[in-house]
C-alpha cells in the first residue's frame, strides 16, 4: 500500500462540488487542485466495459431521459431490493452511452454546475487511468485511482462481474503490486475477499451508518456494518482489507442538535487492527455540515447550498487521526492539510 506520510485527499466523483460528477473535466480539474487520488464509482455497460457513474441507473445524471431513441430501455429493476424504474447501464453497449451526455447530480445545491449539463461524457476507467497517468507524468507527482465495485454481486449474477475487467485495466496500466497508487473500495464484503484472493493492490471496506452489507444479507448473515465496525469486526476486515471507508457519522457523530458529539474509538481502532481510516464525504454546503459549521440564516432560501466552514470540519477529523478524507471540494481538503501542516 502507498504510505503517504500526510492524510491523503480523495476527490470524491473528482471535484464534484464544481464539475458534474464522473466526468473527465471533474477529475481533471481535481488533480489540477492537488488531490492525491480520483475515485471512480464503476458500473459495468452490457458488452463488459467499466464506466464510471454513481449508479447503473442513470437516470438522474445524464440526457437518457430526453434520448427517445433509449425510451425502450426503461425498466424497472430491483438492484438493492427496491424496485426503481430508470435506464440501467448494463443495457447499454459502450458505443450507446457514450452518446449521452453528463447532468449535475445536484442542481438545487450547486446551480453553477449545470452550465456544463449536456457537454460532458460518460468516461471509461481506461480513460480515468489514462489522465491520472498523464497527469502523474506532467506533474511530477503521483496521481491514484480509488475505485469502488457498485454493486458487485448485482454484476456478478448478470454475468457482469466488476473484478476482472478492473484488475485487467490496472494490469494495463501496471498498477499490480502492494504500492501502486489504487485503492479498491466496496460496501460488500465478498467480493473484497474475493479480490484479496486476485490482487496485492489495497482494499477497503466501505461502511455505512446504518443497515448492513447486502451481500451478507442476502445470504442469512444477520452482521450490519456496526458490528463490523466493532474491534472484533475490524480483526476480521483486517484479513482481506488494508483500510476502512467508514460514513464520517461513525468517527464523530452528530447529535440530535445536528453538533459534533465526541469522537468513537473507531480511528484507535481500526489502527489497532492495522487499517488506515478514509471517511466520507466531505462537502461544503450547508446541507450537508453538521450544525457547528454552518454560515448564513437558516431560514433564506439559498442557506441549504450556502458554503458553512468545511474547513473547520476538516480540522476536526483531521485531528481525529484519520488517514485521509473523500471531499467533493479537494481544494479545501488539500488547503486545510497544508494549514495544519
Ligand atoms: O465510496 C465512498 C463514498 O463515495 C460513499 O459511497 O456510494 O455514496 O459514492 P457512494
Ligand atoms: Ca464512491
Amino acid at each position: 500500500m502507498p504510505v503517504p506520510d500526510r492524510p491523503i485527499v480523495i476527490a470524491h466523483r473528482g471535484a464534484s462540488g464544481y464539475r458534474p460528477e464522473h466526468t473527465l473535466e471533474s477529475y481533471g480539474l481535481a488533480i489540477e487542485m492537488g488531490a492525491d487520488f480520483i475515485e471512480p464509482d464503476l458500473v459495468s455497460t452490457s458488452d463488459g466495459v467499466l464506466v464510471a457513474r454513481h449508479e447503473n441507473e442513470i437516470g438522474w445524471t445524464t440526457d437518457v431521459s430526453d434520448r427517445p431513441e433509449f425510451a425502450d430501455r426503461r425498466v424497472v429493476k430491483a438492484v438493492r431490493g427496491v424496485d426503481v424504474e430508470g435506464w440501467y447501464t448494463e443495457d447499454f453497449t459502450l458505443a450507446e452511452l457514450k452518446t449521452l451526455r453528463a447532468r449535475e447530480r445536484l442542481p438545487q445545491l450547486r446551480p453553477a454546475n449545470t452550465a456544463y449539463d449536456g457537454r460532458l461524457e460518460v468516461p471509461t476507467l481506461d480513460e480515468i487511468i489514462q489522465l491520472a497517468q498523464r497527469e502523474s507524468a506532467a506533474r511530477g507527482r503521483t496521481i491514484g485511482i480509488y475505485p469502488e465495485t457498485k454493486h458487485p454481486g448485482w454484476f456478478q449474477s448478470i454475468g457482469l462481474g466488476l473484478e476482472e475487467p478492473l484488475l485487467a485495466a490496472l494490469e494495463r496500466a501496471g498498477w499490480t503490486e502492494r504500492d501502486a497508487p489504487v485503492f479498491i473500495q466496496s460496501f460488500e464484503t465478498e467480493n473484497l475477499r474475493m479480490l484479496r484472493g486476485m490482487t496485492r493492490v489495497p482494499l477497503v471496506q466501505l461502511l455505512e451508518s446504518s443497515g448492513g452489507p447486502r451481500d451478507l444479507a442476502l445470504r442469512g448473515d444477520p452482521r450490519t456494518y456496526a458490528d463490523l465496525a466493532t474491534p472484533a469486526g475490524l480483526a476480521e476486515i483486517a484479513t482481506y482489507a488494508d483500510a476502512i471507508g467508514p460514513h464520517k457519522d461513525l468517527v464523530i457523530p452528530r447529535g440530535a442538535d445536528g453538533r459534533l458529539a465526541a469522537p468513537t474509538p473507531l480511528v484507535a481502532d481500526a489502527h489497532a487492527a492495522g487499517l488506515a481510516v478514509h471517511p466520507w464525504t466531505f462537502r461544503s454546503e450547508n446541507f450537508f455540515l453538521p450544525a457547528d459549521f454552518y454560515v448564513g440564516d437558516p431560514s433564506a432560501a439559498d442557506f441549504a447550498g450556502t458554503h458553512g466552514d468545511a474547513e473547520a470540519e476538516l480540522a476536526v477529523f483531521y485531528a481525529a487521526g484519520v488517514d485521509g478524507v473523500f471531499a467533493d471540494f479537494p481544494d479545501v481538503a488539500v488547503r486545510v492539510r497544508a494549514a495544519l501542516a
